[in-house]
């Protein structure tokens, strides 16, 4: 139901704000280890924040194919992206539940961020993510496992709360109602996880998905306030 998904495009963007999301995204970076010229895929890129980040490492000559089916997140991620000066990125409508167009064995790199849960079966959809890494490439995945969103937002408050971040203070000020929708959104997301719609996995369930497609398991660690499964994998 994309239109879910475009309704939260309107507030998504104030989680791009909260430290434990900046962080992901910076361990995400660094674990992709990129080269000039790599090849990524991004499955589920909402408002295109990795992208954004992704172009600040300034590696030359990366290219970035991005999907999502939810048009509103993508409209966002354009325009937040028409002024990368090292990613070359580019962004198509696509439901994951299906094959992708891609050929086998053609990413450097594939990285899904808080996605796979949204799925109508994770386990197909990481086949599929396995079938266009290249071999040796790697797959960053990132799936969540414990239902309580506002971790991440009091971590952000704990570490901004005191200490010498005055702008950190105001910005927070300034997206309270953004997250506050954000914070009713992720209580609907839980519901349909607790009803079995969305999968929250643990990370042994993820770990066990994705070594099933044959790929093998680099690291895997608890993120994002300890609500969600890291997992860095080989193919
Ligand atoms: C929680 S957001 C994560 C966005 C981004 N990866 C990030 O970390 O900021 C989930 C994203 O998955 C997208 N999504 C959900 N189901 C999808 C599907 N079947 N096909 C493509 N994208 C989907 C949503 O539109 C949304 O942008």
């Amino acid at each position: 139901m994309s239109i879910f998904w475009d309704f939260y495009a309107t507030c998504y963007d104030a989680i791009a704000l909260l430290i434990p999301y900046k962080e992901l995204m910076e361990r995400v970076c660094e674990e992709l280890e990129l080269k000039p010229g790599f090849k990524i895929l991004d499955a589920g890129c909402g408002t295109g924040t990795l992208e954004v980040w992704l172009d600040k490492i300034e590696i030359p000559n990366i290219s970035v194919e991005a999907l999502d089916f939810s048009q509103a997140m993508l409209n966002r991620a354009e325009k937040k992206c028409r002024r990368l000066v090292n990613a070359k990125v580019n962004f198509s409508y696509f439901d994951l539940n299906k094959r992708m167009p891609f050929p086998d064995d053609y990413f450097d790199r594939v990285v899904s961020i808080n996605v796979l849960y949204t799925l109508n079966d994770p386990e197909s959809a990481v086949k599929e993510l396995s079938r266009v890494l290249k071999n040796k490439g790697k797959g960053i995945f990132v799936n969540p496992y414990y239902k309580n969103f506002l971790a991440v937002f009091f971590t952000h408050i704990k570490e901004i709360w005191g200490k010498d971040k005055i702008f950190d203070f105001l910005l927070t000020g300034a997206i309270i109602p953004s997250l506050l929708i954000v914070c009713l959104i992720n209580i609907v997301i839980v519901n349909r996880a607790s009803r079995g719609k969305y999968h929250f996995l643990s990370t042994s369930e993820l770990k066990e998905i994705i070594e099933a497609t044959g790929i093998k398991i680099e690291k895997a660690f608890s993120c994002y306030s300890n609500t969600a499964s890291f997992i860095k994998s080989v193919k």
